[in-house]
């Protein structure tokens, strides 16, 4: 977001909100554009009959637009109903996905509950091999624990961001399969660049 946009309002006059990794304000565009679907285009877009068809056409500009945005084909973005959800989804599914009898999926200890209790589940039901590195003081993996973890067959990882690095380090260990949410966004999330 750019800075010259106005603060969000839910935001303009309180305290600085450091909370992104939990949850953000809706920007007020979303929320516009969302209005009708919440209160009038109510309709399964799963379903077969016209109520569906406004709802259906939406997701499949919503979907087009979101893959455009990042450079994905359409039928690669999956819509979750929450943050847990897409957890799961990717998680178990890109171990169950590598075909392996015993999947290694890597994670970090500071990684959120719904992740960490997918990567136990895998151990339980699927005879994964789970890797929980640790994190630093400042809650990074260190990428040589990770490399050394990545032996093969490693298929997952999913741990949070490592940082992209300052303009011009003069090396930054790489970082080979961290995937996942971002606690340490790079640049800083600005609370009131919108
Ligand atoms: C990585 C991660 N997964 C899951 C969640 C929980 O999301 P939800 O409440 O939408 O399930 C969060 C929320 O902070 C998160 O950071």
């Amino acid at each position: 977001m750019t800075g010259d946009l106005a603060a969000h309002p839910g935001l303009a006059g309180g305290p600085v909100y450091l909370d992104y990794n939990a949850t953000t304000p809706v920007d007020p565009r979303v929320a516009e554009a969302m209005a009708p679907h919440l209160r009038d285009l109510f309709g399964n877009p799963s379903s077969s009959h016209l109520y569906s068809a406004a709802p259906r056409m939406a997701l499949a500009a919503a979907r087009g637009q979101v893959a455009a945005l990042i450079g994905a084909r359409p039928h690669e973005i999956v819509f979750t109903a929450s943050g847990s959800e897409a957890d799961l989804l990717a998680v178990r599914g890109a171990a169950i996905a590598s075909g392996r009898p015993r999947p290694h999926v890597i994670t970090q200890v500071t990684e959120h509950p719904a992740v960490l209790q997918t990567c136990h589940a895998l151990e339980r039901l699927h005879g994964a091999r789970v890797t929980m590195l640790p994190v630093d003081g400042e809650g990074l993996v260190d990428p040589a624990a990770l490399d050394a973890a990545l032996t093969d067959p490693s298929r997952c990882g999913c741990g949070r961001k490592t940082p992209r690095p300052p303009p011009s380090p003069p090396s930054w260990p790489p970082t080979r399969a961290l995937a996942g949410s971002t606690t340490r966004a790079w640049p800083p999330v600005r609370p009131n660049g919108w």
